[in-house]
């Protein structure tokens, strides 16, 4: 006979499997679930709502020209199979639906890598039939959770070359493959997945450096050879295009050539994922911006943390989505960004254009406003 009452763990376990069924077809109930707990879980909190940013937009445009592109970012997934790990697809599904609301909606989706956690084909088939329900255009960049297994033979067959540039109303863009390590491997005699779990470990002291390496280098300078000084200029990498904390690899070991490729131009902001928290740096004429990550955040390295980085809360270790979201770049007419960091159980930041012009004298975002734990 079957009992009457279900308990908490059967009850949990239906869903799931109802949650997973759905997410075959990926059918719009699978996010409307998602969106309606995201929303509760904000409300509740007497928070901002995810895709609430009209706010925000105001304060940012005190002072600036009208932002010309809209472009919204997914980063740092990290998915596991689904039947390892349902709590990252989760978060991904959040992303996507928060993106998916925006109105208007944005010129494109830029997601910034690491969409798989061990880059093996179930994963990156996951990811890419997620994103497939992103409404705008979607532009993707790799990360090294993505191509160290098979060193990018999945993803190049899902999503295409990772390096490429392309122009959109008088902007150059270029995305980067920016985390080529040296043969470590071989030597060793690693199989694949050994070779993808030393490099998804931190301090581990085998893996080489990040580097963009010398043939993209020449790839970049022939790229950008046909554009004058004054062109605006937006770079995405995985790792920040300098130097932060090496045991973390949150560090690219060129940087320096590659800053010196991008110096001419007036007006460069290179975003990066990877390092999962907000990140704000200045060097020079060229201005870096962190993204938040879907999965996890990381904590700041123990040195390195560029002086323009508004430090974000501790998250909550009781709410496992704390510290994590998605986000936006407006891009204004000179090239250079406002950048919001959608944190899903905060308010959300804007690291205004202001802010990194006046080295941050102006525009200096709100501290954080909740506790630190
Ligand atoms: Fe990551
Ligand atoms: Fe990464």
């Amino acid at each position: 006979m079957r009992p009457k009452h279900k308990s908490v763990e059967t009850r949990y376990m239906e869903e799931r499997q109802e949650f997973f069924h759905s997410l075959k077809g990926l059918d719009r109930r699978s996010f409307m679930k998602v969106s309606a707990a995201a929303f509760g879980a904000a409300a509740t909190r007497g928070l901002v709502p995810p895709t609430s940013f009209q706010p925000v937009r105001l304060s940012a445009g005190q002072g600036a020209s009208a932002a010309e592109i809209h472009i919204a970012y997914i980063s740092d997934s990290h998915l596991y199979e689904k039947d390892v790990n349902d709590r990252f697809v989760r978060s991904l599904l959040r992303a996507v639906d928060d993106v998916n609301q925006l109105d208007p909606q944005p010129d494109f989706v830029l997601y910034g890598g690491d969409l798989a956690q061990l880059g093996q084909s179930k994963e990156l088939d996951l990811g890419a039939q997620i994103l497939k329900e992103l409404k705008a255009p979607v532009r993707m960049m790799v990360g090294e959770h993505d191509w160290y297994l098979d060193l990018g033979e999945k993803w190049k067959s899902l999503f295409g070359q990772p390096t490429y540039s392309w122009d959109h109303k008088g902007v150059h863009f270029v995305t980067l493959l920016s985390v080529v390590e040296k043969d470590f491997w071989t030597a060793r005699g690693m199989s694949p997945m050994e070779r993808m779990k030393t490099v998804a470990g931190l301090d581990n002291g085998v893996q080489s450096p990040f580097t963009v390496g010398a043939e993209q280098r020449r790839w970049l300078e022939n790229d950008l050879a046909r554009y004058s000084d004054d062109t605006p200029l937006v770079v995405f990498s995985h790792s920040p295009l300098y130097k932060l904390y090496k045991f973390w690899n949150f560090w690219t070991d060129d940087a320096e050539e590659v800053q010196a490729i991008l110096r001419r131009f007036r007006n460069t902001v290179v975003i990066h994922g990877h390092t999962h928290q907000m990140l704000t740096n200045r060097i020079g004429n060229i201005h870096f911006h962190g993204m938040l990550a879907t999965s996890w955040p990381w904590p700041y390295a123990p040195e390195g943390i560029p002086a323009l980085t508004i430090q974000m809360s501790r998250p909550d270790p009781f709410n496992p989505q704390d510290g994590c979201g998605d986000g936006e770049v407006r891009v204004h007419s000179d090239g250079l960004v406002d950048k919001i960091y959608n944190f899903w159980n905060r308010n959300p930041v804007t690291v205004a254009r202001e802010y990194t012009v006046s080295w941050g004298k102006e525009s200096v975002p709100a501290r954080p406003n909740r506790p630190s734990y």
